[in-house]
């Protein structure tokens, strides 16, 4: 193919530091309010465009996923620059699916960044966001990445200062869990007064910086009581002395945070060494990745196609 411009990017998963469900909206989504965090895990993509007159979009996917996002994010995204041609994508998938840690929505947020810089386009963070929040609601939280709050759907996004880089161990028990599933069952529980004491309590442990041990994640409730295995994860997190041991999304995987590099470290071995966890349960070492560190991992990526130091990337392609 003649002009092929190509890159390779990681797409990064996400945690959520807390997350509230607080009610049922008119559009059928849930008022959330929750601190989303990149972490380091990442799944791997080769993006390649060449203008052309027609769109196509191919993607080779290792995990054979339905209807994969990205393909849905390619078109949009050239549709709205007004440019036609073939893109090219193939992911290395390494976030377990359906846990919770946005995998799909960082996947999509990725071609957003990506597609832009290489096709000669240029689309505001602004315009990124409504595609994104098309897409789905934890698509824009990955065009900004670092520590975020995130309220309404999850789409309104503010930036917060970053987390303290508490060393992570995540543990993906390979359980699928529905999303809309979870949200059907939490929903009848939610009444107006524990929104209140969820407001109060969320935002005394954002001002607490996410670590006082106030982090709570409403769907730990009803996806505990379907799968009995998760509550004994979070207890052998907690156990294995993470002062912060909390479920991530609406789950499976769950992840503990620990202050020093020697804790975590200790925390693995007791984790992985022996009985501790099942054959289909996989465990990661991860970091927490701040807003400068997501930035800049991605203008590397992006270097050979973008003007230096702006973000969401500029490409330095005239159309
Ligand atoms: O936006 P996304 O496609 O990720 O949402 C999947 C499903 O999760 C929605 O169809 C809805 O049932 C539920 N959801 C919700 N409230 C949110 C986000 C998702 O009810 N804030």
């Amino acid at each position: 193919m003649s002009g092929l411009r190509r890159a390779r990017v990681r797409a990064a998963a996400k945690i959520n530091l807390d997350l509230r469900v607080l009610g049922k909206r008119p559009d059928g989504f849930h008022e959330l309010r929750t601190v989303f965090q990149t972490v380091s895990l990442a799944d791997i993509i080769d993006i390649a465009f060449a203008a052309g007159r027609r769109t196509e979009v191919s993607l080779e996917d290792d995990a054979g996923i339905p209807d994969n996002l990205m393909a849905r994010a390619a078109r949009l995204v050239l549709e709205a620059m007004g440019v036609a041609g073939r893109v090219e994508m193939r992911l290395r998938k390494r976030i377990p699916m359906g846990a919770g840690l946005g995998g799909g929505s960082s996947d999509a947020a990725a071609v957003l960044l990506a597609l832009p810089a290489l096709a000669g386009g240029r689309l505001s963070l602004a315009e990124l966001t409504a595609l994104a929040a098309q897409l789905g609601s934890d698509v824009p939280f990955f065009l900004v990445g670092g520590t975020a709050l995130g309220i309404g759907r999850g789409t309104e996004l503010f930036p917060l200062p970053d987390a303290p880089r508490w060393p992570g161990v995540l543990v993906a028990p390979g359980i699928h869990v529905d999303t809309p599933g979870a949200y059907a069952a939490l929903s009848p529980r939610l009444t107006t007064e524990s929104q209140q004491n969820k407001i109060v309590s969320f935002q005394a442990n954002v001002w607490d910086r996410g670590f006082g041990g106030l982090a709570c994640n409403d769907f730990e409730t009803v996806v505990f009581e379907r799968h009995a295995r998760l509550p004994a994860l979070k207890k052998a997190l907690s156990r294995a002395g993470a002062p912060v041991a909390l479920m991530t999304g609406s789950g499976s995987a769950l992840f503990g945070l620990f202050p020093t590099r020697e804790e975590a470290s200790r925390a693995w071995r007791r984790l992985t060494g022996g009985p501790g966890l099942l054959t289909e349960e996989k465990a990661y070492r991860v970091s927490l990745v701040g807003r400068a560190s997501y930035r800049s991992m991605w203008r590397r990526a992006l270097a050979e196609h973008v003007i230096p130091g702006i973000w969401p990337p500029r490409s330095r392609y005239k159309r």
